[in-house]
């Protein structure tokens, strides 16, 4: 990242901040917190000291299948992620799920769904994917095809939630995304 330079902050989670890269409007920069809790902190070290660089090879180990879904990323340090921007065709900047509120469009729908038939296909199961609305952008790829593509996908097992040890088993992975999952099409299918 030595001639990348943060410029606006896009957005924010638990444990990174999302800026704009200056002069490369297709890339953006996820950076650790400054100011995470002493718990976010003890669990980074304990147990996820590797969160940018695993979410890395995550994504450079999809299937290729699924990697169409997945928002690439293209380097890593231990504190920062540089990742692309999605964008629609008009050239605008995509937006998230949450962003959205209701998506009625029929193709995201079913592309969502193509999606979790590929994570049973292969066992896989990203349980902050559909973690609420904000971890899901909504790419416009023409003005009727919708797509989802995932932005956020640093979480699939119990280093995630160390207090749930059945985590470790994959039939409760699978059993917790597909609460989230559930709860994400109610919240957002319009
Ligand atoms: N590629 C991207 N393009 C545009 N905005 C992004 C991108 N990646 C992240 N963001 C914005 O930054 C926010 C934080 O990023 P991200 O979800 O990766 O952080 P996090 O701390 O890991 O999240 P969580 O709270 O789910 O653990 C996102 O919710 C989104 O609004
Ligand atoms: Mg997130």
């Amino acid at each position: 990242m030595t001639q990348l330079k943060p410029d606006l902050k896009i957005g924010e989670g638990h444990f990174r901040e999302c800026y704009t890269v200056k002069d490369e409007p297709a890339l953006c920069i996820k950076m650790l917190k400054k100011n995470l809790t002493f718990l976010q902190r003890l669990h980074l070290n304990l147990l996820r000291r590797k969160m940018n660089e695993d979410e890395y090879n995550t994504y450079h180990q999809l299937p290729a299948s699924l990697k169409p879904y997945f928002n690439p990323i293209v380097s890593v340090s231990r504190n920062f992620v540089v990742t692309s921007r999605p964008m629609d065709y008009d050239g605008s900047f995509s937006l998230s799920v949450t962003d959205y509120g209701k998506i009625t469009n029929i193709y995201f729908w079913k592309e969502v769904e193509k999606v979790v038939a590929l994570f049973e296909k292969h066992n896989l199961w990203f349980l902050d994917a559909f973690q609420l609305g904000s971890n899901v952008f909504v790419q416009r790829m023409s003005e009727d095809h919708w797509k989802p593509i995932i932005i956020d996908y640093k979480r699939h097992g119990w280093k995630s939630y160390p207090l749930q040890l059945n985590l470790l088993w994959d039939s409760q992975k699978k059993k917790k995304f597909y609460r989230k999952y559930h709860r994400f099409v109610k919240s957002f299918k319009g």
